[in-house]
């Protein structure tokens, strides 16, 4: 039932270019100029009208929420938040029948995303959720529903759900820019191709995998360690926390690297690893004066970017992993490849559980 490997977060990682593909199929037109999104039960008019958006969302799916932020503030200009659902609540958030709320769930049994779902329904919104289970209750409770078609997800890390999400965020951000008119067709048409390339380039970075075992066993040997990134590399940086805390139980934090300085940087002693993601151009000399500084206080630092900087950051750090060429705003799905398969490979040299860590269950239907 593993298909051959040692685990099943292993296969599941390896099942992202199908999962890809297959949330993509049927949703962009044969031109490739357009998205196409019936599910998304919602008139040119109500979305004209949407005046803010709200992800809510726990865990990875929170986590993909950061990254959805960023493609729908980037492309269509609406403001959008981030909730962790079980925050959410209680925040007496500010929602009216204008607002979308988008609800992410794998498993779409969450008990305190579901709850947040009723929150918004409450108050009038719209509720869109993103799910890998169309039979889930909260499938079936949402206004509307895109799924994620990653099939079946058993490690409890979660992995080519959280890329299907990332993947669906983008569609979903296409089809409300076409509708608003915020980007033109031949925007549209570059960011579905360089889309359409995404499946190729996860194999890519699969095939680098011995490479990043060898750093994996590395760092397994330390007790803390940090990642830093600006923008969608900070958001991507938090999943690569996550994922390597909930399976290899070595401590971690993320941060945004320009934060550093507020603080964490007393951490910052010889020896420690820090995992830099450096792919975003705009920010990529910013993001090098913080390695700098990490650097200048003994850290051992890797680094995530694009084939073009590779020159300029091997100047600045130990070691660096390159991911194919993709647009910025695409990065978060080849970027966190590389940070699943650390986690996984720190996981498998200490020794632990990788599929079923500890204290851990898939699904969180208890608040
Ligand atoms: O099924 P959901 O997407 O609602 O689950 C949310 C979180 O419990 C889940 O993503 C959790 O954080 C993962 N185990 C992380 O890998």
């Amino acid at each position: 039932e593993k298909g051959g490997y040692e685990h099943f977060m292993l296969k599941e990682i390896h099942e992202q270019p199908k999962a890809y593909r297959d949330t993509m199929r049927g949703r962009i037109n044969a031109e490739g100029n357009q998205v196409i999104l019936p599910e998304l039960n919602l008139t040119k008019e109500q979305i004209k009208n949407i005046k803010n958006i709200q992800i809510v969302a726990c865990g990875t799916a929170y986590n993909a929420g950061l990254v959805g932020r960023n493609l729908i503030e980037t492309l269509v200009r609406i403001p959008v938040e981030n909730d962790i659902a079980s925050e959410y609540r209680y925040r007496s958030p500010i929602v009216s029948p204008e607002t979308l709320v988008i609800v992410v769930s794998q498993s779409g049994e969450t008990a305190d995303t579901l709850a947040a779902l009723r929150e918004g329904h409450a108050n009038g919104a719209h509720v869109l959720a993103v799910t890998n289970v169309v039979g889930s209750s909260i499938a079936r409770e949402a206004d509307s529903v895109l799924v994620t078609l990653a099939g079946p997800e058993i490690a409890v890390a979660s992995t080519k759900a959280y890329t299907s999400q990332l993947i669906v965020f983008t569609l979903l951000a296409l089809y409300l820019a076409e509708v608003r008119g915020t980007q033109t067709e031949a925007e549209v048409t570059a960011i579905l191709a360089a889309m359409q390339s995404l499946p190729e380039q996860v194999e890519q970075i699969l095939a680098q995998k011995d490479a990043i075992k060898e750093y994996a066993e590395q760092i397994s040997k330390h007790e803390h360690l940090f990642f830093l990134g600006r923008g969608v590399d900070y958001a991507v940086a938090q999943e690569g926390s996550l994922k390597l805390k909930e399976i290899s139980y070595i401590h971690s934090e993320a941060y945004a690297a320009g934060e550093l300085k507020h603080g964490t940087l007393a951490l910052i002693q010889e020896g420690v690893p820090v995992i830099a993601l450096a792919t975003q151009e705009s920010v990529l000399e910013k993001t090098v004066s913080n390695i700098k500084e990490v650097k200048a206080r003994g850290a051992v630092v890797m680094a995530i970017t694009q084939e073009e900087n590779v020159t300029d950051l091997l100047r600045s750090v130990d070691q660096v992993f390159v991911i194919p060429r993709t647009l910025p705003l695409l990065s978060a799905a080849l970027s966190v490849v590389t940070l699943q398969l650390l986690a996984y490979y720190a996981s498998l040299a200490l020794g632990h559980d990788v599929d079923k860590p500890r204290n851990l269950a898939k699904s969180v239907t208890v608040e």
